[in-house]
């Protein structure tokens, strides 16, 4: 039997014609002599009757089916009785009356119900991922997927772009995380790196006069997972020569641009706004803030500078700040059990407490103004555009841990007080970013992009005497909150890049050895360039309104970075470790 129909396209059109199906049985009932069986295919559901008048084989058979066999079925497409006409269905007019029928596979009975949204443990689901993807969830999500990357792939062709394959078994880029390490057995003893990205790929490209790179592409990094992170993702990573941020970012906006138009038909506004690091930092405590809500953080540390409360001072004087967020109009709906919790939010940042004041038609509630004078407190609440009815949040320590609380106590204030609107998207570019920040433990300046981004023109004399007051060309995207893509202008300097290596603690030695292709394709003609990549997983899961990103991937991997369907990663054949050269040493 040849299909001629899925089983999502049957109309009251078809009424009459003679049809073939393909597909699961995804119910099946029992009425008196007539068998219903629903079958499922990705398109749809069909409502197929076997009656022993028309085929007592056929009949017979159907007795036999359980759920999710794979069946093929002819027969011929009828009119429901109108009361069984079913609004919900696409092809809830019609039915197929049956008049032969195949087993093409029967089913064992399945651990789980995949069409049905049952309450099953995600271990299970993704140990079983062939059934999960069955959901019509997953199913749209990797429609989606698909989709956005057809339309990226568009954009990008008609701007000039050409997509190029880069190595995977390659040597480590340095991206911040620790490296995927595969043994080389032709060359024992050495490894190859599977790229975090394909950064000095692209570069390289630039210098052979490729002019507009882009590849979609799977990247590797063995880092700490959460539910925006996976040990392998995917990029929608971009290079072009002779540009400057704005040209890039207009590129990009095109592209996310487009990507919403025409896989969600919704037009998203561009330009997007620009902010500085440093503004972003200062008025929501983040480099990636939601712009969906309010709450903006307000450094109140000279307004209360000198006061009696000694958790402030002490901060202040130990070279920290007091900044606090009024929380408009929430005096009364923040219950002494919410705030409880909020304290507790902030705590899980490193805060030692948060402090509040309410206040009320009939003055302040807290249970730190008794440490204020009247001239202060009220300097204080006009610092924060207080208003009765208003409750204003606290927190003072060092600059890092202010920031991390209050970033984190607005976020969950705006979830408490229900101030995110779900169908706002607020894109943002973050900009300026610190070339470098210290690491205390390794005693040494490190790149807060990659080493390869250009310092800012103007700040290039501090790059030997003061690194950190070095701003970089770097940029985010952000979006509702999320760290959507990052890239930077690059340094196409020999010079330069040996000056920015030295000052991360690489010499020479190290320099050549790690980047020597780099610094040698850069004495060879490179053309000024830049790029970015985008976090395509991350992009897909906020179109698809998912909570995690192994919702938008196809087989995904656990917190503990292991694939349950496959058993990866596992232990190898003695005989393979000894064409490899390596041995165990379990400590
Ligand atoms: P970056 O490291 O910022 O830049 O990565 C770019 C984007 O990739 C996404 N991303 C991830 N998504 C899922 N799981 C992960 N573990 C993960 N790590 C990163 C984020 C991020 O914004 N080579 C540079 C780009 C450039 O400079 O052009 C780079 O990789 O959305
Ligand atoms: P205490 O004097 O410790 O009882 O604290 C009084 C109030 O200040 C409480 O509401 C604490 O949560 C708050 N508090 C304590 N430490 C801090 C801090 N570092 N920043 C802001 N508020 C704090």
């Amino acid at each position: 039997m040849q299909r001629t129909h899925t089983c999502g396209e049957l109309t009251e059109k078809n009424i009459g014609e003679v049809v073939t199906l393909c597909g699961w049985v995804y119910t099946r009932r029992d009425h008196g002599g007539l068998i219903f069986v629903d079958l499922w295919d990705k398109t749809g559901l069909t409502q197929v009757v076997l009656n022993p008048q028309i085929d007592k084989l056929a009949h017979q058979e159907a007795q036999s089916l359980r759920g999710n066999f794979v069946i093929a079925v002819q027969g011929k497409v009828r009119a429901r009785p109108e009361d069984m006409v079913n609004l919900k269905l696409k092809t809830g007019a019609i039915e197929v009356y049956i008049d032969e029928l195949e087993i093409l596979n029967p089913s064992s009975t399945p651990p789980f119900s995949c069409w049905e949204n049952q309450e099953v443990g995600e271990a299970l689901r993704l140990k079983h991922r062939y059934l999960d993807l069955r959901s019509s969830e997953l199913q749209r999500n990797l429609e989606l997927r698909y989709k956005i990357t057809r339309t990226v792939r568009d954009v990008l062709h008609q701007k000039g772009f050409i997509e190029i394959e880069t190595p995977i078994l390659t040597k480590s880029t340095p991206e911040g995380a620790r490296d995927y390490l595969v043994p080389s057995r032709l060359n024992p003893k050495k490894f190859y790196a599977l790229p975090q990205s394909p950064q000095l790929f692209k570069q390289t490209l630039m210098v052979s006069g490729m002019d507009r790179y882009f590849q979609i592409t799977k990247c590797f990094r063995d880092e700490d997972l959460r539910q925006d992170r996976q040990p392998e993702f995917t990029q929608i990573d971009m290079e072009m020569s002779f540009v400057d941020e704005d040209q890039l970012f207009s590129l990009a906006e095109e592209m996310i641009a487009t990507t919403y138009k025409e896989t969600l038909g919704i037009e998203v506004e561009t330009p997007f706004p620009v902010l500085k690091y440093k503004d972003s930092m200062n008025r929501f405590g983040t480099d990636k803030p939601d712009l969906r809500f309010g709450l903006e953080i307000v450094d109140v540390g000279e307004v209360v500078r000198g006061a009696g409360f000694k958790v402030f001072t002490q901060a202040l004087d130990a070279g920290g700040q007091v900044k606090a967020i009024n929380v408009k109009g929430s005096a009364e709906s923040l219950s002494r059990k919410a705030l409880d919790d909020l304290t507790e939010v902030a705590k899980t940042y490193g805060a030692k407490g948060m402090a509040w004041i309410k206040i009320q038609e009939n003055g302040l509630q807290s249970p730190i103004i008794k440490f204020f004078d009247k001239e202060m407190l009220d300097r204080l609440i006009e610092t924060v555009n207080g208003e009765p009815g208003d409750i204003i949040v606290f927190s003072a320590d060092t600059p890092a841990i202010v920031a991390d609380s209050l970033a984190n106590v607005r976020l969950a204030l705006a979830r408490l007080l229900k101030l995110i609107d779900e169908k706002k998207i607020k894109l943002a570019w973050v900009t300026e970013f610190p070339l470098v920040e210290y690491d205390a433990e390794e005693k040494r300046y490190v790149a807060m992009h990659h080493p390869f981004t250009s310092p800012m023109e103007e700040d290039l004399d501090k790059l030997q005497s003061t690194p950190s007051e070095v701003r970089a060309r770097a940029y985010d995207l952000v979006l509702n909150g999320n760290e959507i893509g990052g890239g930077s202008i690059r340094i196409h300097s020999k010079e330069i890049q040996e000056r920015m290596f030295k000052m991360l603690g690489i010499d020479k030695e190290e320099a050549e050895l790690k980047f020597g292709f780099l610094l040698d394709a850069l004495q060879y003609g490179a053309p000024p360039h830049g790029g970015i990549a985008f976090g395509l997983d991350r992009i897909v899961m906020i179109l698809a309104g998912a909570s995690s990103i192994r919702d938008v991937i196809a087989f995904p991997k656990t917190q503990k970075a292991t694939c349950l369907m496959t058993q990866a990663p596992s232990e190898i054949d003695p005989k393979q470790m000894n064409e490899l050269k390596l041995k165990y040493d379990l400590r």
